[in-house]
């Protein structure tokens, strides 16, 4: 896929779509600023180069709570490039528009959050992406689209897919070091590969399950948090009153056949042999599995161990969310201990989400990593061997723009 390389940007205007969504906290402030960081290289490389930048991304999804304006995100970019960002309240009305027109070479604009938009809350395919107003509008006011945000690669919303139908498109910085460090995981001398699965967005991490058990990409998936929490349910265990009313509460029941239907099938995965959890008095227990009674927090003891043993065999380790509710100490161990296994065990280890990335830096053991990638849901696509309609997009523009031959 081509790359800034193969463009020329002197005096040209460029939409640069990134991901910024970070995680939000009560008067939405910015809890994390790490998926801005990383996109600070392509940012600098596009003004120093004499281009005109005007910067896209989401926050958040309609109707949660870190559903919010982009305002935080342009302070928090202009401190770290060191240079003034505008912020315009406006993705493609006319205001936008103007300001866009009006923007100079080296200057750098950050539109408001595009799911303010109700079309880029729609995946569809880029020919009909492209027919959006979005596209319509912002398009003809650009010379080149470049896509720097892999965390939302596996979305075929408009500014992912519409925008490369339309203009000459190329990979941002962060993207090309994305695909090319992730690409690693796909050589099949490299084995065995163990994927260590926590976190939220149980339906999505099911999915890409799904797909990584039909690529065979995984010789191991160890569950962790909610997700081992369906997983343990599937297998006809009961996980006490609270649990079961929180999953339930979650939607996560609803996934209980479809998790079955994989255990069925002889997928590689395992569960944990025991939790740390707390009871209503606050008392926090070690518990096994298949006698749970409090509210689950973190794996035990008993997993951690098993766990950290397959992980010491592994020639490539993907990681990705938490094992417990780290936030709170009592309930870090597990994640902390995982990740020390891991980097502990001489593989190439792959980490996504800024969790992970917080106790790796409290481990000190940040030059063992193989690579922390800004993608959650989009580096389990991924490492699935699902494409990604981003990449996709791209090339179909490379094509179509004749930055690539073929
Ligand atoms: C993420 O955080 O995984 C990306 O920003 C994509 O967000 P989404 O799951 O709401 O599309």
């Amino acid at each position: 896929l081509p790359t800034l390389d193969d463009i020329d940007v002197s005096g040209k205007k460029v939409l640069l779509r990134v991901d910024f969504n970070s995680p939000v906290g009560d008067n939405e402030e910015l809890l994390d600023d790490s998926r801005i960081r990383a996109h600070v290289p392509t940012i600098k490389e596009l003004l120093e180069r004499g281009a005109a930048v005007v910067v896209v991304s989401h926050q958040g999804r309609p109707g949660e709570s870190d559903f919010i304006t982009l305002e935080p995100h342009a302070a928090k970019l202009s401190a770290l490039l060191g240079q003034s960002v505008q912020f315009v309240e406006d993705v493609m009305g006319p205001e936008a528009r103007r300001r866009i027109k009006n923007l100079k070479p080296g200057e750098v604009l950050l539109l408001d959050n595009v799911r303010f938009l109700a079309e880029e809350n729609i995946n569809a395919p880029p020919e009909v992406q492209e027919k959006t107003y979005l596209v319509r509008r912002l398009a003809k006011l650009f010379d080149y689209y470049v896509n720097d945000a892999f965390a939302t690669a596996h979305r075929s919303q408009p500014s992912i897919v519409g925008f490369p139908m339309v203009l000459p498109s190329v990979m941002g910085r962060l993207m090309q070091k994305e695909v090319e460090a992730l690409s690693k995981i796909f050589n099949p001398k490299v084995s065995p590969k163990v994927f260590v699965l926590g976190g939220g967005k149980v339906p999505d991490s099911l999915s890409i399950i799904e797909n990584i058990v039909e690529n065979k990409v995984a010789d191991r998936i160890l569950t962790t948090g909610l997700l081992s929490e369906l997983f343990l349910v599937a297998k006809g265990i009961d996980l006490g009153e609270s649990n079961m009313k929180f999953l339930e509460k979650k939607g996560i029941l609803s996934l209980v056949p479809k998790a079955r239907k994989l255990l069925l099938s002889g997928a590689p995965i395992d569960v944990p042999l025991d939790f740390v959890t707390v009871d209503e008095e606050g008392n926090v227990k070690v518990e096994p599995a298949y006698n749970v009674t409090g509210l689950i927090r973190d794996i035990g003891p008993a997993t951690i161990r098993s766990y950290s043993e397959l992980i010491k065999e592994a020639k490539v380790v993907v990681m990705r969310g938490p094992a417990g509710v780290m936030e709170d100490p009592r309930f870090r161990k597990g994640t902390k201990e995982l990740v020390r296994a891991a980097l502990e065990s001489g593989a190439f280890t792959i980490f996504g989400g800024g969790h992970l990335t917080a106790v790796i830096e409290e481990l000190g053991m940040k030059d063992r990593v193989g690579h922390i990638s800004t993608g959650g849901g989009a580096l389990l696509a991924f490492l699935s061997g699902k494409e990604l309609p981003a990449l996709k997009a791209l090339e179909i523009s490379a094509r179509k723009f004749g930055l690539i031959k073929g």
